[in-house]
């Protein structure tokens, strides 16, 4: 899809001879003497338009306007999340006309994160998944212009940025949404590899041996009831100076969680192929990396295997042994997404990081808390929490801060290991994150559950590409924080 940024005048966009043009009215609109001004400013005095973000009126074949289709959408403030609601309102037609030129035109002047929220909009409302259809007739949309007034370096930038994002998240989408027979961890590792190639790159793939090798007996528990062996992937970016520490993406790689011997009942199973989201979102975020090349470094690590059940399968009551030493009683062989990030995060304490992030599908508590709007922030570091909370608003990728108390670990008390790795119903995200945490007292560390954000049920099923809109967020402003120093060679360094 080409994608670009204009400047555009209302007058101007009457004579855009495209197939639609997508108009967002926000409250500071001043009308002009051309078509659209006149449409808009009859259809506000007649109240069947609002400036409220969402409100809708379609218009066809209006004299003196080139499109054919015009959609006049309210926009509000044209804040990032006005800019989202108007959007999510209009895109359903792009493609159930099948629409493939577009332009879409802002009434007035747009700051950084409601440009992304729009460009964000154009590609969910345009991405189709096609990889395992027969006949795939993809993507509709083929051109789209954006026209803005007062275009500047910064709003230029913001569009770049925004579109690597898009690309980030729809790498992420792609490989949620493949089946777990097409998306095996053999699969996901040689994807990683793909996304690697370029100069500040590299990747390395792990398999079975080299994995016992390193002691990761809780990841390898989780892998012993499959025939699909099992991969830990290890991406590096490396944009900075070796000497800075790197941020550490850690992305929950299940192919396919039916829970083990504590089998998840049958209904809605299938979905439980996105319980490699996270892990997704981690190879969504190389991509923008690739394309933004930003100067940060930046670690990502995957644990990458099924969960199955088999007679070799991991039983309730084995006790096994991580990366770090520490026992852990398996009582619930469905919890599993956190005995493959424990050895994971201790394996991130090699790299001295800044930061450490992991990100995974992990509770279906979190999803009862938070719904599908907010995914569920936990952070030993309040820095790092309010970076990330920050970077979810920015980016119209929410989150929300939980709770780390203490007393919430009680309940992982076992008898036979050091840990249990379940605790009770009541609380079950936040005793989920502090059986992490133990193994996460090395860094600042933060994690994202994204049980309830990652994918999307029912009749619209299919994986979302959340949290890449809020990790890249956080990596850029992490870049642009970063002391200087770190940037400039070791000679000048000395002399400041
Ligand atoms: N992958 C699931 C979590 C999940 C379930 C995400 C449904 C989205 C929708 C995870 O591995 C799991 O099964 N968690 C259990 C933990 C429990 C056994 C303590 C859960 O949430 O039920
Ligand atoms: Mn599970
Ligand atoms: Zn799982």
């Amino acid at each position: 899809m080409n994608f670009e940024l204009t400047p555009l005048s209302l007058a101007g966009a009457c004579q855009d001879k495209t197939e639609a043009l997508i108009v967002l009215v926000s409250e500071a609109f001043k009308p002009g003497k051309d078509a659209i001004s006149l449409l808009i400013a009859h259809a506000l005095a007649a109240k069947d338009l609002d400036y409220k973000a969402g409100q809708m009126l379609a218009a066809y074949r209006v004299p003196g306007i080139a499109a054919p289709k015009v959609w006049l959408v309210g926009a509000g403030r044209g804040t990032a999340a006005h800019i989202k609601t108007a959007m999510a309102a209009v895109t359903p037609q792009i493609k159930s006309l099948e629409i493939k030129k577009l332009s879409i035109l802002c009434t007035t002047a747009l700051e950084a994160p409601s440009i992304h929220a729009l460009v964000a909009a154009v590609s969910d409302g345009s991405y189709v998944y096609t990889t395992t259809q027969s006949k795939p007739k993809g993507r509709q949309l083929k051109s789209v212009q954006l026209g803005l007034v007062g275009i500047n370096a910064a709003t230029q930038s913001a569009f770049n940025t925004a579109k690597a994002t898009v690309m980030g998240v729809e790498v992420a989408k792609e490989w949620a949404n493949r089946p777990a027979n097409h998306a095996t961890p053999t699969a996901l590792g040689l994807a990683a590899k793909s996304l690697t190639l370029g100069a500040k790159f590299s990747c390395e793939v792990l398999g079975p041996k080299e994995v016992a090798k390193l002691g990761m007996g809780s990841f390898m528990s989780v892998a012993q009831g499959s025939r699909e062996p099992l991969r830990f992937i290890v991406m590096r970016y490396q944009g900075a100076a070796k000497s800075v520490a790197p941020v550490v993406l850690v992305g929950k790689g299940i192919t396919f969680d039916t829970g083990g011997i504590s089998i998840k009942p049958a209904a809605e199973m299938d979905e439980m192929k996105f319980d490699m989201s996270g892990a997704a979102s981690v190879l969504g975020v190389f991509k923008s990396l690739s394309v933004l090349n930003p100067v940060i470094n930046v670690v990502g690590l995957i644990p990458a295997c099924e969960n199955m059940p088999d007679g070799l399968a991991v039983k309730p009551g084995d006790v096994v042994t991580s990366m770090s030493g520490q026992t852990i009683e398996i009582l619930n062989t469905d919890a599993e997404g956190r005995l493959v990030l424990c050895d994971a995060l201790t394996y991130a304490e090699r790299f001295k990081p800044a930061a450490v992030i992991d990100i995974a599908t992990l509770t279906g508590a979190c999803m009862i808390a938070l719904g599908g709007v907010r995914s569920g922030l936990f952070a030993s570091d309040d820095t790092l929490a309010d970076a990330l909370h920050q970077a979810g608003e920015a980016s119209q990728d929410l989150c929300w801060r939980m709770p780390l108390d203490e007393a919430y670990a009680e309940g992982l008390k076992s008898n036979f290991a050091d840990v249990a790795n379940v605790a009770g119903r009541a609380g079950g995200a936040v005793s989920a994150a502090k059986f992490l945490q133990r193994f996460a007292k090395a860094f600042a560390w933060a994690h994202l559950d994204i049980a309830g954000t990652a994918w999307k049920s029912g009749g619209a099923k299919g994986a979302t590409g959340r949290p890449v809109g809020l990790l890249l967020h956080y990596l850029l402003a992490h870049a642009a924080k970063a002391p200087a120093a770190a940037k400039v060679p070791a000679k000048r360094k000395l002399k400041a």
